[in-house]
């Protein structure tokens, strides 16, 4: 029978697209459409496939599990598989995280760190940074303040969320000292003025800020942040979400500070493109979480994306990601920055690991939201995937998954170049 309409059609308009192709494979760092076209992929489909598409551990793991449990619902039994995982995780992050509960999103583990928070605090308020992206969910959306669309008509927002601002010294214009001190001002005022210490559950921040902009946070800020929250009985949450999973360089970001969370919150790299996302505290925090108070049908009890995340975190361990993510990071850095040169507009290159951010300024230093568009859409018609970040749209994150080669980052930079050169001679 001859369909109606054009099967893409049939998506719902909510989702926005970078690009319209449909893909049909992937390899690596590469992407492949019906017609076997390749695409360079430094998208890593939102920092998710960090051991590249259809790693082939990842893959023969999953086969594996899919012939003997598929699911063991975790308030019925308890799969082998997510003890596996749980030990992993312990194994990976700082002693004082020693507990797990496992979800399916982002934006689920944020909500599950949150309600801990709550339970363990007997407290109501959160504070959490301007810039954030927490997710999409009613809570995570009131939490998310990267851009104003994602807060769009859907008021009323849920209540006791209180925003501070981040050090972002390169949008204020100021060096990262008088950056950090203003905020450390801001909060200290906020803690004053609305929502008292002993309102107030946890503050959560994203070590390196991503939607908002690829900020890395000042390790003098996060000192700061862990004094406040221990001073007050304060919960410290980290959002690892997208810098997580060797991202930066490290397993976690926050290790390139001296500051560990309370709370720590794990998804898109933990599973190679599988749906499952988690959270890390401490036995003492999680003792106070009631049982039955919180869970889901699946998180933890679908195997496929628990074997899945166990093969990730081996993966990146036995191929030196970790290494890999640093040197690839450095040698992009050190390109752009020579690119910089000849583009003013190119006003800051920033990064840690394979989690880089050029931001385009006019010769103001105001954000350049058209310049960067056209980039993105150059860099495609050369089948590379960009993406933009930033309140203003004015950011390009280098996402590519952490297995990409010193010629693959010269091929991507090349790309990049010749867009600057057709958009701005
Ligand atoms: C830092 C951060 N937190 C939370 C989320 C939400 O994750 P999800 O889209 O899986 O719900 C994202 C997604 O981009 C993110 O980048």
């Amino acid at each position: 029978m001859e369909s109606k309409t054009n099967g893409k059609e049939l998506l719902s308009p909510v989702w926005t697209h970078l690009t319209e192709i449909e893909v049909v494979k992937g390899k690596g760092i590469y992407l492949y459409d019906k017609e076997d076209n390749e695409y360079l992929d430094f998208t890593s489909g939102i920092g998710v496939v960090n051991t590249g598409h259809c790693n082939p551990n990842i893959v023969k793991r999953i086969q594996e599990q899919a012939t003997e449990l598929l699911f063991g619902q975790m308030n019925c039994v308890i799969p082998s598989v997510t003890i596996e995982l749980v030990e992993k995780l312990n194994s990976i992050t700082p002693e004082r995280i020693d507990r797990f509960f496992i979800s399916n999103s982002g934006a689920e583990a944020i909500e599950a760190s949150i309600k801990l928070a709550k339970h363990a605090t007997g407290r109501h308020n959160i504070i959490v940074m301007q810039g954030s992206f927490h997710g999409r969910t009613h809570l995570t959306m009131a939490m998310t303040t990267s851009k104003t669309v994602y807060r769009h008509r859907y008021a009323p927002h849920t209540s006791g969320i209180f925003v501070a601002p981040s050090p972002y010294a390169y949008f204020y214009g100021w060096d990262e000292e008088t950056t950090v001190d203003f905020c450390i001002k801001q909060l200290d005022l906020l803690l004053h003025g609305q929502s008292a210490p002993d309102e107030t559950a946890a503050i959560i921040i994203e070590p390196l800020m991503g939607e908002g902009g690829y900020v890395p946070m000042p390790k003098t800020y996060l000192q700061h942040l862990r004094e406040i929250c221990d001073e007050h009985g304060i919960l410290l949450i980290m959002d690892e979400v997208q810098s997580g999973f060797g991202r930066t360089g490290k397993m976690f970001c926050f290790e390139h500070t001296n500051v560990e969370p309370d709370i720590l919150v794990m998804a898109k790299g933990l599973g190679s493109g599988l749906p499952i996302s988690a959270i890390g505290s401490s036995k003492k925090i999680m003792e106070k979480w009631t049982p039955g108070t919180h869970g889901g049908t699946y998180g933890g009890g679908s195997t496929i994306p628990v074997a899945a995340a166990c093969a990730t975190i081996d993966t990146i361990l036995e191929e030196n990601l970790l290494e890999n993510s640093t040197l690839r990071g450095g040698q992009l850095v050190n390109l752009l920055k020579n690119l910089q040169l000849n583009y003013p507009v190119m006003g800051d290159v920033r990064g840690l690991g394979l989690m880089v951010a050029v931001e385009f300024t006019d010769e103001n230093g105001k954000p350049d939201g058209d310049t960067c568009a056209k980039i993105v859409q150059e860099c495609l018609k050369r089948k590379m995937l960009l993406l933009s970040c930033g309140t203003y749209k004015n950011i390009i994150r280098w996402i590519p998954p952490l297995i990409v080669t010193e010629s693959q980052i010269n091929d991507a930079v090349s790309i990049f170049d010749e867009a600057l050169y057709t958009i701005l001679s």
